[in-house]
């Protein structure tokens, strides 16, 4: 054992403390950070790659314990940051894909998408998003579906306005932003009562406007909603910009599977890695009796599914009203009511994506 106590000795005895999602030594990791000893106190910093880190509690009473083993410790104070690692561009000229363009600022895009429309894409990227900023991340929020943006009214920001701004390289835009988080919407820029009816190239010059022509800043995370289907704007976001995964929203009925499959397949394709699968709607909880749960579409569809594509399924949300209402008004679920079934799933989710980006950044 070490019979000193220095800085050595510390960082010797944290060497054994795992991250135990990446499973490796923190401080392999360059999780330990500047180690100071002052009469028996011995503090650091505990950087952990997201802010969102659901075994944060775990990591720090393990790192605690093994300190307090050290001759002469007093105390231990340890201060808990987070430097979200970034995504390495996958290069993959091998599948004829031209080089993707990094944004700068951001350090990891996650596309939201489903084969099928309907399915909770919108309700999902939103709460996901204001869960990952309720961490303390940085994050955005890019609406790409673009005929039919939901987003707006879901993040609270209907009757919001984009500021656009002219500069010397062309126009600039400025995101709104609610909840914590930064929002880029065509709702935005259009007149909603108008159906907005576009071609491909048009879609495909927005969806490269929204990712370089916004002033983003520096963002942790940028949640994209993808609208339904396997279409020009999935096309464009994947040939565009080196994208940490994408996540799969489905219902458990066999139809929005089968779609769900087509979609993940896609993503696959571009080589753009799957995060997971989000299973929506659920079970249905009765607004007047929260203790029961009735299973409307069947139940263990997304489990299935995930077990024969062979990728981890994320959560299970319930089909539950104030989740609807939450969307209607302005105010998502994670804020509202984040005691209800629902919130803490999408929590939870959140989190599943935010371990999975860092594992795959840092491996
Ligand atoms: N878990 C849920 N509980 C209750 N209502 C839900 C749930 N998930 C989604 N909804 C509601 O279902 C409707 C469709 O959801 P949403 O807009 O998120 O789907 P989407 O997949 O984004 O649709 P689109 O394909 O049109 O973009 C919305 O009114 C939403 O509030
Ligand atoms: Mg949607």
């Amino acid at each position: 054992m070490y019979d000193v106590l220095d800085f050595q000795s510390v960082l010797e005895v944290l060497r054994p403390v795992q991250d135990p999602e990446l499973r490796k030594s923190l401080v392999e990791l360059n999780m330990i950070r500047n180690i100071t000893i002052d009469d028996g106190k011995v503090s650091f910093t505990l950087v952990l790659t997201t802010p969102a880190c659901p075994l944060r509690e775990f990591i720090v009473e393990d790192c605690q314990k093994a300190v307090k083993k050290l001759p002469g410790v007093m105390d231990v104070s340890i201060e808990v940051t987070a430097e979200t690692p970034q995504q390495k561009n996958i290069g993959d000229t091998s599948s004829g894909v031209r080089q993707r363009t990094d944004v700068p600022g951001i350090k990891n895009i996650i596309a939201i998408s489903s084969g099928k429309g309907g399915v909770g894409k919108s309700t999902v990227a939103v709460n996901v998003a204001v869960a990952l900023a309720q961490t303390g991340a940085k994050v955005g929020l890019l609406d790409a579906d673009i005929y039919g943006p939901n987003d707006p009214t879901m993040l609270g920001l209907g009757d919001a306005q984009m500021i656009v701004r002219s500069e010397e390289k062309g126009e600039v835009l400025e995101p709104a932003f609610n909840h914590g988080v930064k929002l880029v919407s065509m709702g935005f820029l259009i007149d909603r009562d108008q159906p907005v009816i576009w071609r491909g190239p048009m879609l495909n010059g927005v969806i490269r406007q929204f990712l370089y022509q916004v002033q983003w800043g520096d963002l942790d995370y940028l949640i994209v909603d993808m609208p339904p289907g396997t279409g020009d704007a999935q096309l464009t976001l994947t040939q565009a910009v080196p994208m940490a995964g994408a996540v799969i929203v489905t219902t458990p009925q066999t139809v929005a599977l089968l779609d769900s499959r087509k979609g993940l397949r896609m993503f696959q394709q571009m080589n753009v890695p799957i995060l997971g699968i989000v299973e929506n709607m659920s079970y249905f909880i009765p607004p007047d009796m929260p203790d029961k749960q009735y299973d409307i579409f069947g139940s263990g569809g997304g489990e299935k599914t995930a077990s024969e594509l062979g990728v981890p399924l994320l959560g299970c949300v319930p089909l539950e009203i104030a989740t609807r209402i939450g969307g209607d008004s302005g105010v998502p679920i994670v804020v509202g009511e984040p005691d209800s079934k629902s919130a803490k799933a999408l929590r939870a989710i959140a989190f599943a994506i935010a371990g999975k980006v860092s594992v795959a950044a840092l491996t």
